[in-house]
């Protein structure tokens, strides 16, 4: 089982994960956002690359029950329902809604990968549960959403965190690329809690921004035993699948 990894959306040609089995991470925050939401009863998120995409998209579905969520520079951005932020996410918000999400680089990333074989997204949230979805699958590709085109350590180590629940075999497979390996190495230095995420760039932005909260909640290992599965562009809790 040779694993590939990309630690920045600028690498990645989406011919590459044609076939392949892809898990997005993107740490802060919209992959713990994802599964947070997702957790809480809505139905299916529907990434989009930008707000025109977004609009487009949240008035073909109708707005009774869909919402409008997304970021700029960590904020909400003006005129939607939510931000970015997994604790906006609650239940009460939530439940039985359809999100249109609308992000700065995780849900880039979730669309260049639209072409996959199959996509699951991942966050420390919900790492054993995103390694136990995709263990013994042969053509794995990990996709790090990085930070503005450029490599974001929380992702990296999170990428090399599920790596590490799969074994060693994949690591010793001559298909597997040096970026796996050195999300592997990362992740077994790293001590995965708020304080290492604060020290990240995105954990700086988020504290700039008075959102640090959030770094605890996004750094709570396996807060939820589900993997949310994107297929034709809507990601959802496959039945019997989340676990
Ligand atoms: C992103 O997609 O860029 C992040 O999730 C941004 C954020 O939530 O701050």
């Amino acid at each position: 089982m040779g694993v590939d990894l990309y630690f920045t959306l600028g690498e990645l040609d989406p011919a590459d994960v044609q076939n392949r089995t892809v898990v997005v991470v993107d740490v802060l925050r919209a992959t713990s956002t994802i599964v947070e939401a997702l957790a809480n009863g809505a139905r299916a998120i529907y990434p989009t690359t930008g707000t025109e995409e977004a609009i487009k998209l949240i008035s073909s579905l109708g707005r009774d029950d869909t919402l409008l969520c997304g970021e700029r520079r960590g904020l909400k951005i003006e005129g939607y329902d939510l931000g970015n932020s997994p604790a906006e996410f609650t239940r009460e918000k939530v439940d039985g809604k359809r999100i249109v999400m609308n992000t700065t680089n995780g849900t880039q990333a979730l669309v260049a990968v639209a072409g996959a074989d199959r996509v699951f997204t991942g966050s420390f949230m919900n790492l054993s549960a995103v390694a136990k979805a995709v263990a013994g699958t042969d053509d794995l590709t990990v996709v790090c959403a990085g930070r503005g085109g450029r490599f974001s350590l929380d992702d990296a180590v999170c990428a090399g965190a599920i790596l590490a629940r799969l074994g060693t075999e994949w690591a010793k497979d001559s298909d597997t690329s040096d970026a796996a390996r050195v999300a592997l190495q990362l992740a077994t230095h790293a001590t995965v809690d708020a304080a290492f995420l604060a020290e990240t760039a995105g954990g700086r932005n988020l504290v700039e921004i008075g959102m640090e909260a959030d770094l605890e909640l996004c750094a709570t290992v396996d807060r939820h035993v589900l993997a949310p599965a994107m297929v034709d562009g809507t990601i959802r809790l496959l039945p019997g699948k989340g676990t």
